[in-house]
């Protein structure tokens, strides 16, 4: 283990370090530095998480979404560390029995025939392979035309080069151009922000789903080889799309024989109060890709889950899906996998995220109604948003220039809250073993921060 240092002038060699050689995910070493920063963790338990000054913090992010059955599991780590011990990999063309048992798994807890798990290390990454597999499934039945991808506005897929180019609508991939081909951008069923001003959440639905269908009639369902959305989409602060979607949905694309994809990267693992997402329309999708819950962040893993139907097309050696990951499916994180599954079950986690889901969600509507800024809350389980607003009549959204999201998140760490808004908002998706008193703890910590907001940007 690294040895973490205790004394303040260690601590700042530490910090130095890191503004010197580690570049941060989404962060900038000037203005981290500037900040004091980067915070280091030394610790976690449960929903809580301690830095390296001993400062206790609530993480309401769960990581990135991803820390389900929480911080400190000894169960897992003893999973990991057993399995390293007796087998840390595999030679090639073999495999290993954590590997196989979580691929059955996976096949037992999936909607459905979801039968069976190409293994890979991130979402990123299962979403890449899904897209090869819907690519090639329809060149193997003789279907060439089939390239083109629908997926949504507001959605994220992952940063890699393909799926990068999935969802989206922000500037963040001018710098990238150019974009992946056959991209097709399909609107969002979010209500509150509905591109066809739907009143109700039914008829933005429809029309959205409409939509789907106009576009595949635009490009030629020919050239269509898939669509992919989050069944919720975190991305676009927790939308749940009206209840008539997914099911036409899922007509349009057989319809024109287009592959489903359900990205249940976030909501997979409980997230959304069931063990998947889209088992709350009753939908099977014909690919679905899980990661970040699926072993709760112990380890990195994430799988590419395919019906019969559609691995059944790669079966027999002349038929290969040609693609090899060196770290996919690795028997450490397999075992994880595992153990951390193991928990969510015995502990009904998804049960907890439904129902503590709820309860949160209700505290953040009453917050809404003291609180101007507040224009929208949303939300399924622990997979759940706060869309801010500098006006509720006109949803007009506040604008860097305001501070707005500056002036909140001092307000959250100063509240102790590992929470991060930005001018369009706040998303929320603590682990789900958070405890009803520590929902309360996080409301009283959100309600005094938009309070110093409202004060000192005087909205009343
Ligand atoms: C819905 C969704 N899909 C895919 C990804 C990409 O996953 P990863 O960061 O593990 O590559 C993310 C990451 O946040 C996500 O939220």
């Amino acid at each position: 283990m690294v040895e973490v240092p205790k004394l303040a002038k260690d601590i700042s060699e530490l910090r130095y370090s890191a503004l010197n050689h580690l570049w941060m995910h989404n962060r900038d070493w000037v203005k981290t530095g500037e900040d004091g920063g980067p915070d280091i963790v030394v610790d976690g338990n449960g929903i809580e998480v301690t830095d390296i000054e001993g400062k206790t913090w609530v993480d309401v992010n769960g990581g990135y979404s991803s820390v389900n059955s929480g911080y400190g599991r000894t169960e897992i780590a003893n999973a990991a560390r057993a399995q390293m011990e007796q087998m840390q990999y595999f030679p090639q063309g073999t495999t290993t029995a954590p590997l196989i048992k979580l691929a059955e798994k996976i096949a037992s807890l999936s909607p459905g025939d979801l039968q069976r798990s190409w293994p890979v290390s991130g979402g990123s990454e299962a979403n890449e392979t899904a897209l090869k597999i819907a690519k090639s499934y329809h060149k193997r039945l003789g279907d060439n035309g089939r390239y083109k991808i629908i997926s949504r506005r507001g959605s994220y897929h992952g940063a890699t080069g393909g799926v990068m180019w999935l969802g989206g609508g922000g500037s963040s991939r001018s710098d990238y151009e150019p974009a992946v081909p056959g991209m097709i951008y399909a609107p969002q069923p979010n209500q509150y922000r509905c591109e066809f001003n739907g009143r109700t959440d039914e008829e933005c639905a429809i029309r959205c789903a409409e939509a789907v269908e106009n576009l595949i009639l635009f490009h030629g369902p020919d050239t269509v080889a898939a669509f992919i959305a989050e069944p919720v989409s975190a991305s676009s602060l927790a939308a749940v799309p009206g209840d008539p979607y997914w099911p036409m949905v899922r007509d349009i694309c057989d319809k024109y024989g287009i592959l489903l994809i359900a990205d249940e990267v976030i909501t997979g693992f409980g997230r959304t109060g069931k063990m998947f997402a889209l088992e709350h329309w009753e939908i099977v999708p014909d690919i679905m890709t899980v990661a970040k819950g699926i072993t709760s962040s112990y380890l990195p893993l994430a799988a590419t889950v395919s019906t019969s139907r559609i691995s059944d097309v790669f079966a027999g050696e002349q038929n290969l899906f040609r693609q090899a990951l060196t770290f996919g499916g690795h028997p450490v994180c397999a075992a994880s996998a595992l153990a951390n599954i193991e928990i969510i079950e015995s502990e009904n986690l998804v049960n907890n995220s439904a129902r503590t889901g709820l309860y949160l969600l209700n505290k953040l509507k009453e917050l809404q109604e003291n609180h101007p800024i507040v224009g929208d809350v949303r939300g399924l389980g622990l997979l759940l948003g706060l869309e801010l607003v500098k006006n509720r009549d006109t949803k007009e959204s506040f604008t860097p220039k305001s501070g707005m999201s500056k002036i909140l998140n001092k307000e959250f760490r100063a509240n102790g809250l590992i929470l991060f808004a930005t001018d369009k908002g706040v998303s929320l998706s603590p682990p789900l073993c958070i405890k009803r008193s520590e929902v309360d703890f996080i409301i009283d910590g959100i309600h005094k921060s938009l309070s110093t907001v409202e004060k000192e940007l005087s909205i009343l």
